[in-house]
């Protein structure tokens, strides 16, 4: 057997047999893997596009369209044929979108491609879904019953969380994904930070928080891709991300319902921690989809930290 190749007559973990062996419920395992499919077709218009962003004419004079609509054109047609999904709203879209035929169990918000301005720069880039059982905006808690990225790096991993434990998967040659990392468990305390935001725009209690991380002795780790920013604090096992508050925007930058909410939810589950300063990212209430917010997600020394410094004036 050539070194690299899977030999597929025995047992290999891949995601679906891992989701099935995890109890995680039929319809859902089937949606999660139908997204990571997905993931595929969306590395394939990563490729095409050359690294180039689009959203020009192509040498026949054709509109091409921009990396992240495309990703948002993949979602929406494949999802509207998957069978479980009811609704989709994307970052891409203006409003929620119906897309299944009422009866259909799951709710879809998408960050179809995160970052893409880092494209050109051979940057990692990302895919952000939270697969919801009740629709985003209706009343009560929040409804993530499951969270994925997918991360179009010098390898395409998918890290998935259904609400046992988080998990990555690396996506082969054979185009299979197959199992790196199960129950990724964050340290109490990690050594890395990754913050957002000009350093002129900061608030006071901000900026002390981050003098303190600096007296520690934190490194400094900050693509400005926030799939690859986050995946890193998590396969290092901890460390904190924050794109905060600024004093001209006090909401931050992120967006709650696609980018924040889906990784507290990944995060949680790899026993860290999220909150806007006061709040758990997974407690505040979406009553706007395109609704942002502060964050301070990571292990949970630095997210208790952020919090005392944040609530102390
Ligand atoms: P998107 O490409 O989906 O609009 O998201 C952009 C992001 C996110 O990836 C990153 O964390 C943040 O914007 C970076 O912002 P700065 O350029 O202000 O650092
Ligand atoms: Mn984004
Ligand atoms: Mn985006």
């Amino acid at each position: 057997m050539r070194e690299g190749i899977s030999d597929y007559t025995k047992l290999t973990v891949d995601l679906r047999r891992h989701m099935w062996k995890a109890g995680v419920e039929i319809e859902l395992r089937r949606l999660i893997w139908q997204i990571a499919v997905m993931g595929k077709y969306i590395s394939a218009k990563i490729h095409e596009s050359n690294r180039k962003l689009a959203g020009l004419k192509n040498i026949f004079g054709e509109e091409q369209l921009a990396l992240d609509k495309s990703a948002d054109e993949i979602l929406k047609n494949q999802l509207q044929f998957s069978g479980f999904v009811r609704e989709y709203a994307s970052e891409e879209q203006d409003s929620v979108i119906q897309i299944g035929e009422g009866n259909e169990k799951y709710f879809i918000t998408a960050d179809p491609l995160d970052g893409s301005s880092l494209v050109e720069t051979n940057l990692a880039i990302g895919t952000i879904i939270g697969i919801h059982k009740e629709s985003m905006l209706a009343e009560g808690r929040n409804s993530l019953v499951a969270a994925m990225y997918i991360t179009y790096g010098p390898l395409i991993t998918m890290v998935y969380s259904a609400g046992k434990g988080t998990h990555e998967f690396v996506l082969n040659r054979e185009g299979e994904y197959v199992l790196s990392e199960e129950n990724i468990t964050l340290k109490q305390r990690g050594d890395i930070y990754s913050l957002g935001g000009l350093r002129k725009d900061w608030t006071p209690e901000h900026r002390r928080y981050i003098e303190f991380l600096e007296k520690e002795g934190y490194k400094l780790r900050y693509s400005g891709g926030f799939v690859p920013d986050i995946n890193q604090v998590l396969i290092k096992r901890g460390g904190i991300f924050t794109y905060p508050a600024l004093v001209k925007s006090p909401k931050g930058k992120l967006r709650l319902l696609f980018e924040l909410q889906p990784m507290a939810f990944i995060i949680e589950q790899a026993g860290g921690m999220a909150t806007d300063g006061k709040q758990d990212i997974l407690s505040i209430k979406v009553e706007d989809l395109n609704q942002r917010c502060p964050i301070y997600i990571g292990s949970r020394y630095e997210v208790e930290k952020a919090k005392e410094f944040l609530t102390s004036s």
